[in-house]
């Protein structure tokens, strides 16, 4: 059976959904999104999400479409309908259908559309051995920061890993660490210090970050917010990401050197149980 989704204002069968060949979304990546995790039918750290889509929105003078509390009623509906216990609801909104021109289009009308996808959070592959990655260079653009649906670069370098035989790509510029093709990084240098890139038009400002920053604080554990290099990386006691698609999943190996003893580190395994039991009891 097929999912019900949500396409300006309407709940439909996936199959009937449509948008214009004329949507700026799809003609010009015009268009920004979220993804906010679902576990035991519940919204993870919801309120965040809200405020970055705005955000997103008033960066690219976006109409907003709907209020906080219409996009949560359908968040809701969309987990009710499909029941959908643990998974993921994407929301996206494109400034809408307008003759193709590069300058934005006055009064066009946003569109919006927003589906779950059902899959395991928890018990993952990646939450259990650990992911390796590669490090390549970041090629995005300059704006990170705002959460596009320009999503062929990390794409591109997703698929190097994958032809590596390896999970994700690590993305560098000027020696730096930028983050994750679809999540932030982070390192646990030999000393102890948890170390993750400072926020920036450079990186997405992740809503799992802030929220495991806040968590990790909160337990005394002490988080240095800066750059690292591609060396300290590789020479880091372990590593991590974070994202709503994968909470806090330990990083194993970089660029073929396995970190410690190749196995999640102790850090990330706490964080990750600390992430999970939080968010669980502020979840709506
Ligand atoms: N990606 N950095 C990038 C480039 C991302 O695409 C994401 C999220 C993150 C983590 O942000 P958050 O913790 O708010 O999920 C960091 C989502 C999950 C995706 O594109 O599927």
């Amino acid at each position: 059976m097929g999912r019900i989704v949500y396409v300006n204002g309407e709940y439909l069968p996936e199959e009937e959904a449509k948008v214009s060949i004329f949507d700026r979304g799809f003609l010009m990546a015009d268009a920004v999104y979220e993804v906010t995790s679902v576990l035991d039918g519940k919204l993870i750290d919801f309120p965040g999400h809200l405020k970055r889509l705005a955000r997103s929105l008033g960066e690219l003078e976006m109409a907003r479409p709907l209020d906080d509390a219409a996009i949560e009623a359908m968040h809701r509906e969309l987990v009710a309908r499909n029941a959908l216990v643990d998974g993921m609801v994407y929301m996206q909104v494109t400034r809408g259908a307008a003759d193709r021109d590069f300058t934005y289009p006055e009064g066009a009308t946003p569109t919006v559309v927003a589906f779950t996808q059902a899959k395991p959070m928890e018990d993952t592959v990646g939450a259990r051995d650990g992911i390796k990655v590669i490090t390549m260079p970041d090629i995005r653009w300059g704006r990170r920061d705002i959460k596009t649906v320009q999503l062929l670069a990390p794409s591109m370098c997703k698929m190097a890993a994958k032809k590596a035989g390896k999970d994700d790509a690590w993305l560098v510029e000027d020696g730096f660490v930028t983050e994750g093709t679809s999540n932030n990084a982070w390192i646990v240098t030999k000393d102890g210090r948890i170390v993750t890139r400072d926020l920036s038009t450079r990186i997405l400002h992740g809503i799992t970050r802030a929220a495991v920053i806040a968590y990790a604080e909160a337990a005394q554990m002490k988080v240095e917010e800066r750059a690292f290099t591609v060396e300290e990386a590789r020479d880091a006691a372990e590593a991590f990401m974070t994202a709503a698609s994968a909470f806090v999943t330990p990083v194993v190996e970089i660029d073929g050197v396995a970190l410690g003893d190749g196995r999640p580190g102790p850090v990330a395994r706490r964080l990750r149980e600390l992430y999970l039991s939080e968010s669980r009891k502020r979840a709506i």
